[in-house]
């Protein structure tokens, strides 16, 4: 059997399983609202742009002009080829909002978080991980194993005495590194942040923080989880997108002390080996970060929108995992349901995603909503309605 023939029967038997996953294509900018390919205006419920800003017009003209001022790249990578000043100017702008001495950018958070663990820990360092970190995490926990034979270990979800324990048990190690997510994107929990601060004082290890859900999103001026619990400025590091709250288009960072950065640009290999951002995603997210700065009642509006959704979804009949970010799960069981409960909640002119195993844990598939600052009243109360209508099709209500 060829190479294409095995790769067919892996996709017909996805098919087979209802858990195939189907692109939609959308005409025109993400937004409360986007124009679908042969399906016209739907409603996104799915989509991380929390604040609303990817089509906001400063940050659309942004890039125009840095493309214009700039061209499309470097054609290297920056320490070969030189670093434009965009990139210096929105890495001090990313330093000063989520409250760090600096920062430094990568094409992804994705790119972000594998550069960093291999890069910070040596042989016999102990990395510990929150069993639902997200799977950028997880890859880059298992390269610094691979490249550097630390140990690593996962301790149970949010579970602190787990933590602690693991910890102890690793007293021996030099360096200590516990990394968690701020928000945990499949299940909209916060992570218990002022807690793990703690043990790590206690047992003198480092914390890393993935903000990717958080920032833009948590706290009352979308500083994400340390202004949420009130510890801005005590998380050791944060990674964290531009591609969710901060623009929508792409990129990532590491923000921490000014060694670290530093040490970023001499070692971690996606600096040193690959393209930076291309500067008019850098120009476009700086000036989502200015956006968001200069309007916190854009955070006010995003969190009262996913207050009043929460509320409107469970007086229908629905059971969404309890929380208070804009992510608002709902769990149907089987991964096919989801997709079912997603294909419907289409028909109906709402757009939003149902997710399976692996994803998520075998029989805890899910229909994830996404509130954004950018719905109005209207536009939730039209999703309520389509899920209603959508639950009692598929059994669900
Ligand atoms: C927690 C978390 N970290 C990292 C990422 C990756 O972000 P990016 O798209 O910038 O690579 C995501 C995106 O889904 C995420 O949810």
């Amino acid at each position: 059997m060829s190479l294409t023939s095995e790769l067919q029967a892996e996709l017909d038997a996805l098919k087979a399983a209802g858990t195939y996953k189907r692109l939609n294509y959308i005409e025109g900018p993400q937004g409360a609202h986007v124009r679908m390919e042969g399906r016209g205006d739907v409603i996104v419920l799915s989509s991380n742009n929390y604040l609303g800003l990817a089509n906001e017009p400063s940050v659309v003209q942004a890039g125009i002009e840095a493309l214009r001022r700039y061209g499309a790249g470097t054609a290297s990578v920056r320490f070969i080829c030189g670093t434009f000043t965009v990139h210096r100017e929105l890495e001090a702008a990313i330093a000063r909002f989520v409250g760090t001495e600096a920062s430094m950018s990568y094409v992804s958070a994705w790119n972000a978080n594998e550069a960093l663990t291999p890069t910070i820990v040596r042989e016999g360092d102990f990395v510990i991980s929150d069993a639902l970190n997200h799977a950028s995490i997880i890859d880059s926990v298992r390269l610094a194993k691979a490249i550097t034979k630390c140990t690593t270990a996962v301790y149970k979800h949010a579970d602190m005495d787990d933590l602690r324990e693991k910890l102890r048990a690793n007293r021996s190690a030099p360096r200590k590194l516990i990394w968690t997510d701020g928000v945990f994107s499949m299940e909209g929990a916060i992570a218990r942040l002022p807690e793990i601060l703690q043990i790590a004082r206690e047992e003198r290890a480092v914390v890393v923080m993935d903000d990717s859900h958080a920032t833009g999103v948590l706290g009352k001026t979308g500083r994400g989880t340390a202004e949420h619990f009130g510890v801005l400025g005590e998380v050791d590091i944060i990674t964290s997108t531009l591609g969710k709250a901060l623009g929508g288009a792409a990129g990532g960072f590491i923000a921490g002390p000014a060694a670290l950065c530093d040490i970023l640009t001499q070692r971690s290999r996606p600096q040193l080996f690959s393209n930076a951002l291309p500067p008019t995603v850098a120009a476009s997210s700086l000036a989502a970060i200015q956006y968001a700065e200069a309007h916190p009642e854009l955070v006010t509006r995003l969190h009262e929108n996913a207050r009043y959704f929460r509320g409107a979804i469970q007086e229908a009949g629905f059971n969404p995992l309890p929380g208070e970010t804009p992510i608002v799960p709902i769990i149907v069981g089987e991964t096919a349901l989801a997709i079912r409960m997603s294909d419907l909640l289409l028909e109906r002119g709402v757009f939003v995603t149902g997710f399976g195993f692996p994803v998520v844990p075998k029989g805890e598939a899910r229909v994830r909503c996404q509130v954004s600052a950018a719905h109005t009243k209207d536009d939730l109360d039209a999703v309520v309605a389509a899920f209603k209508d959508a639950g009692r099709v598929a059994g669900l209500l």
